[in-house]
């Protein structure tokens, strides 16, 4: 009986204790970003941590079509868009107030980890919460369209300003292991981890395809991508991302701004601590 007993308490105090006691330390989220951040610096010696904000067009193996782009960026294909962005941003509820009220973080602090809930909040989830909160429709498709539009609008006014995600909170923490164990794990058919491609292929191409560090991913975000421009839906935010990601191993996505998401943005943005913001960007 005794023993049953402590058995049931070794267990249950297992299940209670765990995601306390394995927890990551500040220090060993600081060893990965130095890690992390190092490998790259090592492999693209010529590429400044600033520079990852430009995703794939910073890499070496990408300077040929890099003219391109550069040239496409003269007169980017997205300005009639984000004056769109722009006036949607300042345009009042109907309650005279507006986005511009709403109670957001820096936008080069999200995910914002919410100790109450133990949530990490977004920015598509804050605006969403202050929409409701004032009366309006929150927006339902947090992939592209309008959502994006507003998250870009926001976004760009913090440009130049550097990643710094808050890990001080272990709940903040568990959220970035989480994330950490996504990005690192294999999945899908093809059985690739986002590192297989992001990390140790970064640089290589695939298909035409140059594959980008996984450093910066996310800063540039929303995107004003070519490819999903011809199928009428020109933003993405980095959610839908993932999700063309997973599937490209014949995974299947997750849902956006759903909790495997979160948790994979929150490592990422750890990750990019001291890369500053670009908003908008193109893609191909
Ligand atoms: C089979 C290889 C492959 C895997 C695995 C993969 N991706 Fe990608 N990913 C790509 C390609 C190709 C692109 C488009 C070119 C580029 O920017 O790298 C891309 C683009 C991205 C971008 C956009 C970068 C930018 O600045 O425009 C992000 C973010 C991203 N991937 C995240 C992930 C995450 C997170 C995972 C794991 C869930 C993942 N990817 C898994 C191939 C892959």
């Amino acid at each position: 009986m005794r023993t049953r007993l402590t058995w049931a308490i070794t267990v249950l105090s297992v299940v209670l204790l765990a995601p306390v006691a394995g927890a990551v330390t500040e220090v060993e989220v600081q060893a990965d970003i130095d890690t992390f951040q190092g490998y790259f610096k090592k492999r693209f010696p010529n590429v400044a941590l600033a520079d990852y904000a430009d995703g794939v067009n910073a890499l070496p193996a990408y300077s040929e079509r890099r003219a391109n782009w550069e040239l496409l960026m003269e007169f980017p294909p997205f300005d009639p868009e984000m004056d769109k962005a722009r006036k949607e941003w300042s345009k009042p509820f109907a309650n005279g107030k507006g986005l511009a009220d709403c109670d957001l973080a820096p936008a080069n602090t999200y995910p914002v980890y919410d100790s109450g809930s133990d949530d990490l909040r977004t920015l598509a989830g804050d605006i969403n919460v202050c929409l409701k909160a004032n009366g309006e429709k929150p927006i339902k498709n947090v992939k592209h369209g309008k959502m994006a539009r507003l998250i870009a609008a926001y976004r760009e006014q913090f440009n130049g300003q550097a990643m710094a995600v808050d890990v001080s909170h272990p709940g903040a923490r568990r959220w970035y292991e989480e994330g950490r164990q996504f990005y690192w794990a294999k999945r899908g058919q093809l059985n690739f981890s986002c590192a297989n491609c992001h990390v140790h292929n970064a640089g290589k191409k695939v298909r035409g395809d140059v594959l980008s560090a996984g450093l910066g991913h996310g800063v540039g975000f929303p995107v004003f991508r070519t490819k999903w421009a011809v199928a009428g839906k020109p933003w993405g935010t980095v959610h839908r991302r993932y999700g063309g990601c997973n599937k490209q191993v014949r995974a299947n996505p997750f849902k956006a701004q759903g909790r495997e998401y979160k948790a994979l943005e929150m490592y990422e943005a750890v990750m990019n601590t001291g890369v500053p913001l670009k908003v908008p960007s193109q893609r191909q």
